[in-house]
């Protein structure tokens, strides 16, 4: 017999945030960089996405890399060196096969600790999320460590200057833990949504069972990363404001009740029009864009663990994130922010 209460407290335990952690590689990639080698500038970036300069991993460090950092920031915040179960939202794992949430457990000292994969694009951390809560609530974890983390500059094609100048490496991630509904650091109803029909319009073409199956081995640049931005937009902005609504009305709470919107930090035109929407003033939407630029499925909890670690985000706020990425997917929840101590730096590689 399963024996709940060793883990959990049993069915429909809500779950809170214990510790927050985000990290960044140190080297910086601005917008003039990439216009001595791309037809774009500073300005066409700036106008068009609010992006001034990302950071880009160095050659030989993986997702993993940064995945460990950012979960050894948020164990440390918690206060904690063991969990239930360890989750990575992630779209650049090291390897296709297998999930690379086991390798970042391992390296965390977390060996046999069961560690599964999230793919969800830009949605990935808020369907990590959803995850973690569930395990909490079902009873199967009292703990649960989610890392998203991103190289998306291993899968940029160099000569696309629609998607090179977007994207940025980075990770973040929160240490979760089983409480009663109203707790600092809760998290409110996951509010989830996908639409397939959708799916060729942020993709990596080549390398899955498509292209392999098909026998032909992949056209050139086929491996890269492709976004059709301005189809995606337009979908972006609809989405990201209806699940806002949606999870807010789930959560029992107004708009006037939110301390802070933390949007995917997808681009600075979609983040402005999702507030306008929403009725949320500028001074309180938070932003990280300029400086990391799209950071995909680590975007929230980058913007997050920043925002809390310089004192813009306290304990008891209230916070909504919300969503949209490739799948195409979307998401939104409220956190009561948590009384903890986010732990955010710089990535140093192993060895330097
Ligand atoms: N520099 C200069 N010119 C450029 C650049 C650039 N870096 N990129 C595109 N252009 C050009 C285009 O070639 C085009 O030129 P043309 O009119 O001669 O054909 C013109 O600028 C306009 O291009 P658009 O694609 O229409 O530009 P838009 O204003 O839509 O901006 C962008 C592009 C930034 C990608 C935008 O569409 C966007 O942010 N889309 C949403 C992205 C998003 O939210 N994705 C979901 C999450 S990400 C994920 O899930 C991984």
């Amino acid at each position: 017999m399963v024996d709940r209460t060793a883990r959990g407290d049993g069915p429909m335990t809500g779950a809170v945030v214990l510790g927050v952690g985000g990290s960044l590689p140190g080297r910086v990639v601005t917008n003039d960089d990439l216009a001595t080698r791309l037809d774009t500038s500073d300005e066409w970036i700036r106008s068009r996405t609010g992006i001034g300069a990302r950071r880009w991993v160095e050659p030989g460090t993986a997702t993993s890399d940064l995945a460990v950092d950012a979960g050894a920031r948020a164990l440390r915040s918690a206060g904690v060196s063991t969990v239930d179960a360890v989750i990575v939202a992630t779209t650049t794992p090291d390897r296709l096969c297998p999930a690379v949430a086991p390798e970042v457990a391992a390296r965390l000292g977390l060996v046999g600790t069961p560690a599964h994969d999230v793919a969800a694009v830009c949605t990935g951390f808020l369907y990590g999320l959803a995850n973690g809560v569930g395990l909490i609530a079902s009873g199967a974890a009292r703990t649960v460590l989610l890392i998203a983390a991103e190289t998306f500059s291993t899968i940029l094609d160099p000569q696309d200057r629609g998607t090179a100048v977007i994207f940025g490496d980075g990770a973040g991630a929160v240490v979760l833990g089983a409480a009663g509904p109203g707790a600092p650091g809760a998290v409110g109803p996951c509010v989830l949504g996908s639409d397939g029909i959708g799916a060729d319009l942020i993709q990596i073409p080549a390398g899955g069972s498509r292209q392999r199956s098909s026998g032909l081995a992949a056209a050139p640049g086929e491996h890269y990363f492709k976004m059709r931005g301005k189809e995606v937009f337009r979908q972006a902005v609809e989405r990201m404001a209806e699940v806002s609504l949606d999870a807010l009305a789930r959560a029992g709470l107004t708009v006037g009740d939110i301390d802070h919107l933390a949007p995917h930090q997808a681009n600075m035109r979609i983040c402005a029009a999702v507030a306008h929407r929403l009725g949320v003033p500028e001074d309180r939407v938070l932003a990280n864009l300029d400086e990391v630029g799209n950071t995909a499925a680590a975007s929230i909890p980058v913007l997050l663990a920043q925002a809390a670690a310089d004192g813009r985000v306290k304990a008891g706020d209230q916070v909504l994130a919300v969503a949209f990425g490739g799948g195409l997917t979307w998401g939104a929840v409220t956190l009561a922010w948590p009384d903890a101590v986010a732990s955010f730096g710089t990535f140093v590689p192993a060895g330097s």
